[in-house]
């Protein structure tokens, strides 16, 4: 009986042991296997790399240029418009306006969108002596650096030309754009908007003025549109050099 009693007792100890033992292998197996798997999941794979870089290409830049400010009554509407929709563009700044309204070219600056030059008075640049013309350039990169703290790179001549043997002192990059939108001349805001929403094109530069109330309108209409679309707007630097 004692014998038996004992016999039964090791034998239960062996199965206890046998338990434990198994239940030990399972558990090993589970964090081996369960940790791999987790690891598995971190690891990107080739299609999860493909998706991203499609990603990346899907991205349709398009650029917003507005000419001829800063203008003290259009200007800080169009920011704050802008600043709503987290659209960046760029802007080309006449010397003589940048003297008058200095607090709205450096708000401008701070709220990230880039500066070009459009030189002082927005004189033809082709009807002038070569020296007066890098004079004008050369004064407006003075004060757009005086109320922003930073000197352009960028050019935009008036009326779209400048002589092709003037070298600008610095050297800087003459921009035009690809899509007139005509705002100058039409006060009819869905006109301006027609005139840009049919050539919308993947990194075109869309030339505007921030010197009406339809102009600020239909820019930020086309904003509206374009983003819809699937369009991101960007400063024009990431079309040019990106
Ligand atoms: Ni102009």
């Amino acid at each position: 009986m004692r014998m038996r009693r004992g016999a039964v007792m090791k034998f239960r100890k062996r199965i206890g042991i046998a338990i434990l033992l198994v239940a030990d292998i399972v558990f090993i197996l589970v964090l081996f296997f369960g940790g791999q798997k987790q690891e598995r999941a971190y690891t990107p794979t080739s299609s999860d790399v493909q998706t991203q870089k499609k990603t990346m290409a899907e991205v349709k830049k398009i650029a917003l240029t507005f000419d001829d400010g800063p203008n003290e009554t259009y200007t800080l509407p169009l920011l704050e418009g802008l600043r709503e929709r987290d659209v960046k563009a760029t802007f080309f700044l006449l010397g003589q306006e940048v003297t008058e309204n200095p607090e709205i070219a450096k708000q401008i600056a701070a709220d990230g969108h880039m500066i070009g030059n459009h030189t002082f008075y927005h004189e033809d640049l082709c009807e002038m002596e070569g020296t007066e013309a890098v004079m004008q350039v050369s004064r407006t990169n003075e004060v757009i650096y005086e109320a922003t703290g930073e000197y352009p790179q960028l050019i935009r001549p008036p009326f779209g030309r400048a002589p092709q043997d003037l070298i600008y002192e610095p050297p800087m990059v003459e921009v035009l754009w690809t899509i007139d939108s005509r705002d100058w001349e039409l006060s009819d805001v869905g006109s301006i908007m027609q005139n840009v929403l049919s050539e919308a094109e993947e990194n075109a530069i869309i030339l505007m003025h921030d010197s009406s109330q339809s102009s600020v309108q239909a820019a930020l209409a086309i904003v509206d549109s374009l983003q819809k679309e699937g369009y991101t707007f960007v400063t024009l630097d990431e079309i040019l050099f990106d």
